[in-house]
């Protein structure tokens, strides 16, 4: 039986009975949905390093839960026209404050899917931020437009130095350090997949784990079209694979020297290391526990959010990710003092779900989600949020 784009169904060249990709992303009407077809769709092994946290997961849990801690105290029969998402984050206008974050091997969950994450932004009027392990290096976005961030991983200043030169080529207007990464933290769901260490997924890795792999052909023929080809940071003579990137303050000091334009420190936890950040010259800061990945036992961030944002005096600007799902969850840290927060697992979803669309897709749901919720509120304006429109959950 042949099945028609019309039924939204089709075979693949292998034969293979699959479901459209316009299919798949129109099945998504929440983060949830999408990380259900991206279980389905990928090899275990990409689906469980995408999913996974550090140890028993307990951080990694508490993100979300965090979130459902607090109630929306809205304000009835107010007269409301659309909401005012739109906001600006570092001199970039955005169309709604939710921004895509910097997410290691993305090319192996959708052939190019560092291009389709990149462009999904764009088209949404948000910004992407590019890891140096998403194996591929800046210049390959070179021509993409729109605002780009670039995230910084470096064992050393040397090679620090060869990826700032990279993104600074390649037009990227704000550099993102992370902090939190002194070793990689211990994520056993791979380690039970048998992913190599230091962490990596390439061809040679891939045919070890086989059975997984064999067993999402459409996955791995997409690939092996695509070629399954990494490109980490520096190149492929001085490749570098998720290891440790033991930044210190004064390395961040000696990278804002190297550095004029936006620079961002990511994994803040504590007041103390949010004052370090705005004194080594940070422009704005992501409290993060990196969803999870690292320590294990580290607070949620929402958690630890207001007083960080009292502690930096509005000299920074602070960002927040770790737990998003919802529309509702960006708000609540809105108006917990966040300027915009940053999405990891939820676009992955969508990416590896339905590719560029599906990236999209993740996008306008979380921004009608959020429409949906200030307008249930009473909130005519993000700029009106602040802690009076939260209560603690009883
Ligand atoms: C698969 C995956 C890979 C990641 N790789 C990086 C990375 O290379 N650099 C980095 O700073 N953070 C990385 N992160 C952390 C994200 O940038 C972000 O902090 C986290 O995903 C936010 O939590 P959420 O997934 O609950 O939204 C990664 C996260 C995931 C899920």
């Amino acid at each position: 039986m042949l099945l028609t784009q019309a039924s939204h169904a089709c075979l693949s060249r292998s034969g293979v009975l699959t479901i459209s990709t316009i299919e798949r992303t129109k099945r998504m009407n929440s983060v949830a949905d999408a990380r259900k077809i991206a279980k389905k769709v990928l090899p275990r092994v990409v689906f469980d390093y995408i999913d996974g946290g550090a140890e028993d997961e307990v951080t990694m849990s508490q993100n979300e839960l965090a979130f459902r801690e607090i109630a929306l105290r809205p304000q009835m029969a107010v007269k409301m026209s659309e909401p005012i998402l739109a906001t600006s984050i570092l001199g970039n206008q955005i169309s709604f404050p939710v921004i895509l974050a910097p997410c290691g091997l993305i090319q192996i969950m959708s052939p190019n899917g560092a291009l389709a994450s990149v462009r999904a932004a764009n088209r949404c009027n948000t910004i992407s931020t590019l890891s140096t392990v998403a194996g591929i290096t800046p210049d390959q976005l070179s021509d993409e437009p729109g605002p780009r961030w670039f995230q910084l991983y470096a064992p050393n200043r040397e090679i620090a130095q060869v990826l700032i030169e990279q993104a600074k080529a390649a037009g990227f207007s704000g550099l993102m350090v992370t902090v939190d990464t002194p070793a990689l933290g211990k994520r056993e769901r791979d380690l039970r997949n048998g992913v190599p260490s230091p962490l990596r997924l390439d061809t040679r890795s891939a045919i070890s784990l086989g059975s997984q792999v064999l067993l999402r052909p459409n996955w791995t023929l997409r690939m092996v079209r695509a070629g399954i080809k990494f490109k980490m940071g520096t190149g492929d003579k001085n490749p570098i694979s998720m290891q440790a990137s033991p930044f210190t303050w004064e390395d961040i000091s000696w990278i804002r020297s190297q550095w004029k334009e936006s620079l961002l420190v990511k994994g803040i936890l504590s007041d103390t290391d949010a004052k370090q950040a705005v004194q080594a010259g940070a422009d704005a800061i992501v409290v993060s526990n990196h969803g999870g990945r690292q320590l294990e036992g580290a607070p949620a961030s929402l958690r630890v959010l207001p007083q960080i944002v009292r502690s930096v005096e509005g000299n920074v600007e602070v960002l927040l990710d770790s737990g998003i799902r919802r529309g509702a969850d960006v708000v609540k840290a809105l108006c917990l003092g966040a300027k915009a927060v940053l999405i990891g697992r939820p676009y992955l979803y969508g990416l590896s779900a339905g590719g560029e669309q599906g990236v999209e897709r993740i996008l306008e749901v979380l921004k009608s989600e959020m429409t949906r919720t200030m307008i249930l509120m009473g909130c005519p304006s993000i700029d009106q949020l602040n802690e009076s429109w939260i209560q603690r959950q009883i």
